[in-house]
């Protein structure tokens, strides 16, 4: 029996809204005993406290200028991640629909898109974390063990995001779905790290698949590469 621990890798999963992509990280995270980071949760806090400041996305610097002294935490907890901005809790209130309608603007900010760049390979300098965004797997972990480019189709994903916002959504399914295709094509368009499929990311469409059952999928391909790793080193 080998009694060594296997090698802990990173695993970059990105894709567009509404894919999936914080669920199944928590579940591979879970599952092999690593920290799951949700970097779209940290462009929100940004997006958040400038409008709390007044600022608008056409202000870069300022923008900038808070992005850089926010201090942001994500703590991994049982009701699943929670969010602080200057020690307060902002797991709520970054999930608005006002937060939703500004983060892309805020988050195509060169100055805000480095910093927080730089806090998320802090974050994985130790390894064993997985990493859901849109621009991992090409910007911020090039060198990830595990890169997959998650989607859904754009019904599915705008289904997705409307079961979430419970009894009183706000907002009609139709007009979600098309909010979410504009948040994409900004995201798709902007000029820094757009999203992108990374050349060597695996894509995986999720459509009418189970969180549970794609979470099963990347966690066999992920301990498949440590297992891999394990043998070479020896
Ligand atoms: O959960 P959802 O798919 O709605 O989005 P999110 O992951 O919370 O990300 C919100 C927004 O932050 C995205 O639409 C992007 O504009 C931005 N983002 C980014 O630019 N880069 C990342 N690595 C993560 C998010």
């Amino acid at each position: 029996m080998n009694s060594h621990p296997l090698p802990r890798i990173n695993i970059a999963i990105d894709g567009p809204a509404g894919a999936g992509k914080s669920t199944v990280a928590r579940m591979v995270a879970r599952d092999m005993h690593y920290i799951y980071i949700d970097t779209g949760a940290m462009y929100r806090t940004v997006a958040l406290k400038a409008l709390e400041a007044g600022i608008s996305p056409e202000e870069e610097d300022r923008a900038t200028a808070l992005a850089e002294r926010l201090d942001i935490r994500l703590l991994p907890g049982p009701e699943g991640q929670k969010v602080l901005a200057d020690g307060e809790d902002v797991s709520s209130r970054i999930r608005s629909l006002e937060v939703n309608r500004s983060v892309s603007a805020f988050a195509k900010i060169e100055g805000v898109r480095k910093r927080m760049a730089a806090l998320q390979r802090k974050m994985a300098l130790e390894k064993g974390v997985v990493m859901d965004g849109r621009d991992i797997g090409t910007h911020v972990l090039p060198d990830a063990e595990l890169k997959v480019f998650l989607t859904a189709s754009p019904r599915e994903r705008a289904l997705r995001r409307y079961r979430e916002l419970g009894d009183n959504p706000g907002i009609s399914l139709d007009q979600l779905e098309r909010e979410i295709a504009e948040r994409d094509r900004t995201d798709r368009e902007r000029e820094i790290a757009p999203l992108v499929q990374a050349d060597d990311a695996r894509f995986f469409d999720s459509t009418g698949r189970p969180a549970e059952e794609v979470a099963g999928v990347i966690t066999e391909w992920g301990m498949a590469i440590a297992r891999t790793i394990s043998a070479e080193e020896k």
